[in-house]
């Protein structure tokens, strides 16, 4: 090879590589301006105050912002009252859509107008109450629960207070016949704020009981006070409270006890939380984490 002919592959060479060189840079300059740009456009947006309160709230679950957002919109609600209703789906229709209990949830399986039991569940551990403990014909619960029951209405006569049970266990047939009733007697929206569909009643998971008389004067009795203070001890949660009637669906039922075993009992009372609350935070939650 000529010395000419060297020198001329050599300058070709350099000039290929000079070339390549520019359009590396040009790409790599071009790339990260493009981030850069997007991350200032998304830093520059403005984050909604609603937002930001929202993520302050104890139970604020991430999954469910957007659902905030939405719900919150044209309503004045403080932010723990949108994150209370949303994880109790209140921004969904009652009866709609609804979803089948987790029967592994045991103790804390939710029933209510949007998890149903289906018509076949019946609970394999039923045991009858014995008849010193009860005034009505419902008289079954499952074990663990039918055992808390008799040891708290034991402890409560040691205080001169009379504990029993008047509607526990009842089948998806038995609320079939009962909420018919009541439909026929007050219509069916009426009948909606105080009875459960059938296959939606707590009932039907033999955890709960309806205790001494099924009205209102109930609250006005020392055997109320007495649960006020002791049922959670023994694993029993008023299941209705007064001022939660929009998050559980139901009017305030004074005499309406579910088990949920002691230890949980204790924090939703620690908490002031009703079985929906917990539900949402602390088992749905999770579940999805
Ligand atoms: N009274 C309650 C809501 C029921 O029928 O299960
Ligand atoms: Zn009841």
């Amino acid at each position: 090879m000529t010395k000419q002919r060297k020198k001329k592959k050599r300058n070709t060479f350099i000039v290929i590589n000079i070339l390549l060189l520019i359009i590396i840079g040009t790409l790599v300059y071009f790339l990260t301006t493009d981030k850069k740009e997007e991350k200032n456009i998304q830093a520059n947006q403005p984050v909604d105050p609603l937002e930001n309160s929202l993520k302050e709230e104890t139970y604020y679950i991430e999954a469910n912002l957007n659902r905030y957002l939405t719900y919150a919109k044209d309503k004045n609600l403080s932010p723990s009252k949108i994150i209370a209703d949303v994880n109790c789906n209140l921004d969904k229709e009652k009866y709609k859509d609804t979803i089948a209990t987790n029967l592994q949830d045991n103790n804390l399986m939710l029933v209510n107008k949007y998890y149903y039991l289906t018509e076949d569940y019946e609970p394999d551990d039923l045991i009858t109450l014995n008849a010193k403990y009860n005034t009505g014909i419902n008289s079954q619960m499952r074990k663990e629960a039918a055992n808390a029951f008799m040891e708290m209405s034991d402890a409560a006569t040691l205080d001169n207070i009379i504990i029993k049970n008047a509607s526990a266990y009842r089948t998806y047939k038995y609320q079939t016949t009962l909420y018919n009733n009541y439909v026929e007697r007050d219509g069916k929206t009426a009948a909606d704020t105080y009875s459960a569909r059938p296959g939606f009643s707590e009932h039907q998971t033999g955890l709960a009981t309806d205790i001494n008389q099924i009205d209102n004067s109930f609250e006005n009795t020392d055997a109320f006070k007495w649960l006020q203070k002791n049922a959670y001890k023994y694993g029993f949660i008023l299941r209705f409270p007064k001022d939660k009637e929009d998050i559980t669906g139901y009017q305030y039922e004074p005499w309406h006890y579910r088990y949920v075993g002691s230890k949980i009992a204790n924090q939703l009372q620690k908490e002031n939380l009703t079985l929906e609350e917990y539900y949402a935070y602390y088992i749905q939650n999770k579940n999805s984490n």
